[in-house]
């Protein structure tokens, strides 16, 4: 039974696939472990507080930009849209776009955590009771359904804010841009939060910040495989790393073992070196060229484009290139 009838889908984020997951990644000779298990419930509190640090300007900057210029945005993407946001946000920034749209449709939050999905959905339809909100259960990365809103929009928008798509590399990036491009279909648009480059000490900061709430977020990934998964990893025995390698214009996070040391995950046993990294997250950057650029070549026309009074962070809308 779903939890919920709203819930048209439900994410593949199983225990067995997060196991099959970590096991692969730690079989390669880079170890690495995918970035979409950072966010437990104790992941997401962690994040959440990640967001508040002074060291971390990306939400602060693309709050500032929503704030400013949501109305904006929401003339750009026109009257009549069905918005589907990536990641569902319960957040500010949702709250700033939906009431900048003119006579919006219908809000389709999608989330791979029924939790998130549903604590969205209650606090938004009471204030947002014109728009039909209808949450989706599924991975962005993966195949998904649109639901059907009972008034026919105009046309179909994805809202991708929070810079997450600095987690793909920019090969993962267009073909992930190159599907939205076939989910939006014609008259369609994406409005993106991409974090621009800027001085590196400025970006490292952002995630080695000095409370050490990002060294927990990181940590808290073996954490959750010890509970999850029957693993004895000693917390105490790795550190979190985040390193802005500047060649290839992304901050590179993990975790470094301390010493040479084997840990057991059910029945499989991996053997650390000392200094050896698991590799957790990129979070790219890009100029607002670039992002655009490799935007084009998946089909998306940029249309605008917002910053905030630093420069920090970009906000882009882009249309579906009917040519491509
Ligand atoms: C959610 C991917 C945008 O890359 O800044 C923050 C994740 N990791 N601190 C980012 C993150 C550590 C974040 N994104």
């Amino acid at each position: 039974m779903e939890s919920s009838p709203a819930v048209q889908q439900r994410a593949n984020g199983t225990r067995d696939a997060f196991r099959q997951d970590v096991l692969n990644g730690l079989a390669y000779s880079a170890k690495r472990v995918p970035s979409k298990y950072l966010y437990d419930k104790r992941g997401s509190e962690l994040f959440d507080r990640i967001c508040q640090l002074d060291e971390y300007y990306l939400t602060r900057c693309e709050l500032e930009i929503m704030e400013r210029f949501a109305p904006e945005m929401g003339q750009q993407i026109g009257p009549g849209v069905m918005l589907v946001e990536y990641g569902s946000g319960s957040s500010v920034k949702t709250r700033y776009l939906l009431d900048g749209l003119p006579d919006p449709v219908a809000y389709v939050p999608l989330d791979i955590s029924d939790e998130h999905l549903h604590q969205t959905a209650r606090e938004l339809a009471p204030d947002y009771q014109a728009i039909e909100v209808l949450p989706v259960c599924a991975d962005f990365m993966q195949d998904f359904k649109l639901p059907t809103p009972e008034r026919k929009p105009t046309h179909t928008a994805v809202y991708f804010p929070g810079s997450t798509i600095g987690n793909l590399n920019p090969t993962r990036s267009a073909r992930l841009l190159g599907r939205i491009c076939q989910l939006c279909g014609s008259g369609g648009g994406l409005l993106i939060g991409v974090d621009l480059k800027k001085d590196v000490r400025r970006i490292e900061a952002a995630y080695n910040d000095r409370e050490g709430v990002t060294a927990q977020f990181t940590l808290n990934l073996l954490r959750r495989i010890n509970r999850e998964l029957d693993a004895d990893f000693d917390l105490e025995a790795f550190s979190h790393r985040a390193k802005y390698n500047e060649p290839r214009g992304r901050v590179e996070i993990g975790l470094v073992s301390h010493r040479d040391q084997t840990v057991h995950i059910g029945d499989e046993t991996f053997a650390f070196a000392e200094g050896e990294f698991i590799h957790t997250e990129y979070s790219h950057k890009y100029t607002i060229d670039e992002f655009a650029g490799l935007a084009a070549g998946a089909g998306l026309a940029l249309h605008r484009q917002w910053t905030d009074k630093g420069e920090n962070l970009a906000v882009l809308h882009f249309a579906v290139n009917d040519a491509h």
